[in-house]
C-alpha cells in the first residue's frame, strides 16, 4: 500500500506544510485528516510565501487531488476565503474535495472558544480561538452539524435551531455573552453551502480507490504529537488526535494501508500557547532562536516560546506514531548559535525516567539531561544540498539525534524554500 503520513513530533509548527509541498510533487492525493484552521502551514516557493490554515498543503500542486477528510472540522468562511486568496494571487489550485462527514465550525463554536478561554483566566490554554475545541466537543456529544447536513437546507435549519436552543442560554447565562441570531446564521451558511456544494463528496471511496490503484497518498498532519488530546500535555492540547493513528479514524483507512510515517521536527523546540516545556529557554538564547528562526505564529502571530531540542519527546513521538523517518528543519537556524545543547532524556528525583509522564506535576519535576555540541556559525549551509557537504559539526549533531531517537533522519531543512532541503 502507498499511504505516507507526515506528522508533527513536537508542539506544532515543525514545518509539516513544507514537506507536504515537497512530497506532493510525486503524489496523487493529499489528505488533511485532523484539526481545522487552528493550523498554519507555510510554503515558500520562489520567494513567495503562502500561509495555509485549512487547505491541504498540496493545493499549490495542480497535479494532485486535495482532500479535507471526515476528521477535520471545517469553517466554511475560512475555506472560501483561502480559496479566494489563492485566486487573487493567480494560483490555479489542485482539485479540492471535502468529506460530507466532516463537521462544520459554527459561530457559537468560535464564540464559546473565546468565552471559555476568558473564563479560565490565568489558567487559559492559549487556544487559537477558532472554535476548534467546542466543535469537537459537539461532535463527541452528537449535537454537531456535518457537511452533509449543511448541504440539506431543511436539515441544516432544524439543526441550527436545535443547537441554539442550548447554546444561547449557555452563552448568555453561563458566560454573559450575546445570543446568536439563528436566521442570520442560517442565511450566511446556506450562502456558503452553494459555493461549497460541488466539492462535498464521499471522499472515502476516492482515497481507497487511489490506494488500491497503487497511487501515492499523503496524509498531512496538523498540530502535533504533544498537542494530541490523548498523548499530549493534557489539558494544554488541541481537541483532536493529530498523531499517526488519527489517520485511521480521521480519513477512514486501516493501519495496514500505511507504509511510511514521517515525523517532522525542528532542530530545536518551539511552543505557542500555554503548557509545560521542559527545555524552554526563557533567556537571551531563547530570544535569539525566536529571531533567527522567525518564530512567530502563522495563525495568531503570537511569539513562539523556544528551547533546545528534546529527544525524550522525540522517542515518545517515535513510539506513539510508529515513525519510519525524521524530517528535521531549521538546521540552518540552530547552527548560527555559538553552541548547541541536545536534551537526551530526563531524570526524576535523580534517576533516569524511561516514559513520558502523564501528570504535569511529575513532568515539572523532571530535569532535562543535556549534551553540548559545537555549532557551525562560520558556515552558511543554506545552499548545501548534500549531507556529505555539511560541516562536520552539523553532521555530528544530526547523527547523534538519530542515535538517541533511534529513527533515521531522511530530510534536512536548511531554509524555508522548497529547494532548501537535503535528502539522505
Ligand atoms: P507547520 O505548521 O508544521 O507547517 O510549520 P509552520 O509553517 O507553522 O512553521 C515553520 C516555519 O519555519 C515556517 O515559517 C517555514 O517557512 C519555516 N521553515 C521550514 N523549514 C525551514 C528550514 O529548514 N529553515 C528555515 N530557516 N526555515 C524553515
Ligand atoms: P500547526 O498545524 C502550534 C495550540 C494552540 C494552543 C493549543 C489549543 O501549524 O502545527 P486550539 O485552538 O487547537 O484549541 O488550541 O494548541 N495549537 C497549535 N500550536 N501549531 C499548530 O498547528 C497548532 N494548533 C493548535 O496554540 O496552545
Ligand atoms: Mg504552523
Amino acid at each position: 500500500m502507498s499511504g505516507t503520513i507526515v506528522i508533527g513530533t513536537q508542539w506544532g509548527d515543525e514545518g509539516k506544510g513544507k514537506y507536504i509541498d515537497i512530497l506532493a510533487e510525486n503524489a496523487d492525493v493529499i489528505v488533511r485528516f485532523s484539526g481545522g484552521n487552528n493550523a498554519g502551514h507555510t510554503i515558500v516557493h520562489n520567494g513567495e510565501k503562502f500561509a495555509l490554515h485549512l487547505l491541504p498543503s498540496g493545493i499549490l500542486r495542480r497535479n494532485t487531488t486535495c482532500v479535507i477528510a471526515n476528521g477535520v472540522v471545517v469553517d466554511p468562511a475560512v475555506l472560501l476565503m483561502e480559496l479566494d486568496r489563492l485566486a487573487s494571487r493567480h494560483v490555479e489550485p489542485a482539485t479540492l474535495v471535502i468529506s460530507d462527514r466532516a463537521h462544520v465550525i459554527m459561530p457559537w463554536h468560535r464564540e464559546l472558544d473565546v468565552l471559555q478561554e476568558k473564563s479560565r483566566g490565568a489558567n487559559g490554554l492559549g487556544t487559537t480561538k477558532r472554535g476548534i475545541g467546542p466543535a469537537y466537543s459537539d461532535k463527541a456529544e452528537r449535537s454537531g452539524i456535518r457537511m452533509c447536513d449543511l448541504m440539506e437546507p431543511d436539515t441544516f435549519r432544524s439543526r441550527v435551531l436545535a443547537a441554539l436552543e442550548i447554546k444561547n442560554p449557555i452563552i448568555e447565562k453561563v458566560y454573559g455573552g450575546k445570543p446568536i441570531a439563528a436566521e442570520e446564521v442560517i442565511a450566511e451558511y446556506l450562502g456558503y453551502a452553494e459555493r461549497i456544494r460541488p466539492m462535498v463528496k464521499d471522499v472515502h471511496a476516492l482515497i481507497h480507490e487511489a490506494l488500491e490503484a497503487g497511487k501515492k497518498v499523503l496524509f498531512e498532519g496538523a498540530q502535533a504529537t504533544f498537542l494530541d488530546i490523548d498523548f499530549g500535555t493534557y489539558p494544554y492540547v488541541t481537541s483532536s488526535n493529530p498523531i499517526a493513528g488519527g489517520v485511521c479514524t480521521g480519513a477512514g483507512v486501516g493501519p495496514r494501508q500505511i507504509g511510511e510515517v514521517l515525523g517532522v521536527l525542528k532542530a530545536y523546540t518551539s511552543r505557542v500557547g500555554e503548557g509545560p516545556f521542559p527545555t524552554e529557554l526563557r533567556n537571551a538564547i531563547g530570544d535569539t532562536i525566536r529571531e533567527l528562526g522567525h518564530e512567530y505564529g502563522t495563525t495568531t502571530g503570537r511569539p513562539r516560546r523556544c528551547g533546545w531540542l528534546d529527544a525524550a519527546m522525540l522517542r515518545y513521538a517515535s513510539r506513539v506514531n510508529g515513525l519510519t523517518g525524521l524530517c528535521m528543519n531549521h538546521l540552518d537556524t540552530i547552527g548560527k548559535l555559538p553552541e548547541i545543547k541536545l536534551c537526551t532524556g530526563y531524570t526524576l528525583d535523580g534517576d533516569p525516567i524511561s516514559h513520558y509522564p502523564a501528570s504535569l506535576k511529575v513532568l515539572a519535576r523532571c530535569v532535562p539531561v543535556f549534551e553540548t555540541f559545537s555549532s557551525w556559525s562560520d558556515v552558511d549551509i543554506s545552499a548545501t544540498r548534500r549531507f556529505e557537504d555539511l560541516p562536520e559539526a552539523a553532521r555530528a549533531y544530526v547523527t547523534r539525534i538519530e542515535e538517541v531517537v533511534g529513527v533515521p533522519v531522511r530530510y534536512l531543512g536548511v531554509g524555508a524554500e522548497r529547494e532548501q532541503t537535503i535528502l539522505r
